[in-house]
């Protein structure tokens, strides 16, 4: 991976970014986080409504049909933000635990998103009427919302990536 992340650090893309550094990453930061927001809020919301503590006047498909697109969305900036950060930044990035561990949440994640908006799509009858009530379905919007907080965390963990010690490739590297 080191040496992938070395090969990308000298691509065409990779050094008009570090060129600029200053203000590029900066300002890419900024708006990954700003859809952190987004996508986290949306997860939130729709949460909340699984969970019968807010938008008890909506059904569940109303929520989600509002909240649903903002996430996609909201993901879609993350992975071009996020894809740019990797591309300016290649061996900060690739070679941590912190950001391998994110990824493979982010994946885990957004199939639940899916699979959840599918299903609800398909059978949004059985949901207002039986799942949503179901204490595992609960539990599970619990545990996604969790999941995505754990993105949260690693996305910071990535700069400070020394905490995993010599689970960290960077120690290695
Ligand atoms: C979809 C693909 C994503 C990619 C490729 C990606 C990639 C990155 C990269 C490269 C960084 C910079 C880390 C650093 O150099 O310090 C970063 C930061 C971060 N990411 Fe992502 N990310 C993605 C999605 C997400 C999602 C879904 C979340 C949370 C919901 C998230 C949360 C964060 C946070 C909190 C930071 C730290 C920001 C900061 O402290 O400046 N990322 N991400």
């Amino acid at each position: 991976m080191t040496r992938f992340a070395e090969w990308l650090s000298q691509t065409y893309l990779s050094i008009v970014i570090q060129n600029h550094n200053s203000w590029v990453i900066p300002t890419i930061q900024s708006i990954h986080i700003v859809a952190i927001g987004v996508v986290v809020g949306s997860v939130f919301m729709v949460d909340l409504r699984i969970m019968g503590w807010a938008g008890m006047d909506q059904t569940l498909r109303q929520t989600t049909n509002r909240f649903g697109p903002w996430l996609t969305g909201g993901l879609y900036v993350l992975l071009a933000t996020g894809g740019l950060m990797v591309i300016g930044e290649p061996v900060r990035e690739l070679v941590t635990v912190s950001f391998w561990i994110k990824m493979f949440l982010v994946a885990v994640g957004t199939l639940v998103a899916t699979v959840f908006q599918i299903s609800l799509r398909k059978y949004d009858q059985d949901w207002e009427e039986r799942v949503c009530s179901r204490a595992s379905t609960k539990w599970l919007a619990i545990l996604t919302f969790l999941i995505w907080v754990a993105i949260i965390i690693l996305g910071r963990l990535i700069a400070y990536d020394h905490v995993w010690g010599s689970w960290s490739p960077a120690q290695k590297a």
